[in-house]
């Protein structure tokens, strides 16, 4: 991977942050332990995300894993035995840890997850919240909540169930097997499998694509998929209703037809 340019680390180095044309970048960099997640780098984590949400410039983000082996391997286990060795412990760790992947899940801008090798149990979860995943072919999935005996939660299991269906969800979960990308693929768990040496270029054409694409217009695709996937009784039409509205009413749009019509690229500001 090439060195960023105006990256910034938080969590002692373990989270680092960069952006680059309107691509933001935050990697888990704690290779030593196949960048397993300590509560500090959960924070880091939604403070790296916030910056970028914040950051006008920013139009993708992209989420990695150093040191080519791991994505994420999960939480910290070697944290469990001093903050989740029983309920009323785990209850701040999960607390604090959920808050920052509630901003992932509700992030205004899209979001990809870039897997090469292994991603595991809350890995799965990151990188279930973002709204694509391109893997490289040696990675692997898995949930060892069953081995480890813990609950993996709600809004976990909501997310696999969404995206492989309530049997794969079963057998993952009731057995903590690990599978492959090509099995990860097949079932819906992962969008694209490239080659390990091909998946940063592949992730960044993707992101780079959609960081060139309208700003307003994606916004509408990613809040209408949101609500899509609602309960019919807690969809919310009018948010819908009112992007829609943004996009006919845009600078973008006006852009979009006349660069169409004049055959050539156009250059969207999302407003
Ligand atoms: N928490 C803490 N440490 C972890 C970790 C985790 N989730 N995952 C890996 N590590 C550490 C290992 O303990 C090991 O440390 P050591 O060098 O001090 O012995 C180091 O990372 C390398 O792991 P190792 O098992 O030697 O590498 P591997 O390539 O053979 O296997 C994994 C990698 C990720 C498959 C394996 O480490 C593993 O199964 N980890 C636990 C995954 C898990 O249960 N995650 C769910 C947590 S909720």
């Amino acid at each position: 991977m090439a060195e960023r340019p105006n990256e910034i680390s938080y969590a002692d180095g373990k989270i680092l942050k960069s952006a680059i044309d309107g691509v933001g970048v935050v990697t888990f960099n704690n290779p030593d332990k196949r960048n397993a997640m300590s509560l500090e780098m959960w924070e880091g984590f939604g403070q790296a995300l916030s910056e970028l949400r914040d950051d006008a410039a920013v139009r993708v983000v992209v989420l990695t894993g150093a040191g080519g082996k791991a994505f994420v391997s999960g939480a910290d286990i070697s944290q469990f035995e001093a903050t989740r060795h029983n309920a009323a412990a785990s209850e701040d760790y999960s607390r604090r840890s959920a808050a920052q992947r509630a901003l992932l899940a509700d992030y205004p801008k899209p979001t990809i997850a870039c897997i090469g090798g292994f991603c595991l149990g809350g890995g799965m979860q990151v990188a279930m919240l973002a709204d694509i995943r391109i893997a490289s072919a040696d990675s692997q999935f898995g949930i060892p909540a069953a081995r480890l005996g813990i609950a993996y939660g709600y809004d976990g299991l909501r997310h696999l169930v969404s995206l492989v269906g309530p049997s794969w969800a079963r057998l993952l979960m009731y057995t903590g097997m690990r599978i492959d990308a090509a099995e990860a693929l097949r079932i819906g768990l992962v969008e694209r499998v490239m080659p390990a040496d091909e998946l940063w270029g592949a992730t960044m054409e993707i992101a780079r694509t959609i960081s060139d694409n309208a700003p307003l217009a994606i916004q509408a695709a990613k809040i209408t998929i949101r609500e899509v996937l609602k309960d019919e009784s807690r969809r919310d039409m009018d948010a819908i209703k009112a992007i829609g509205a943004a996009c006919m009413d845009s600078e973008d749009f006006r852009e979009g037809r006349q660069a169409f019509m004049a055959k050539r690229k156009p250059q969207f500001r999302g407003r």
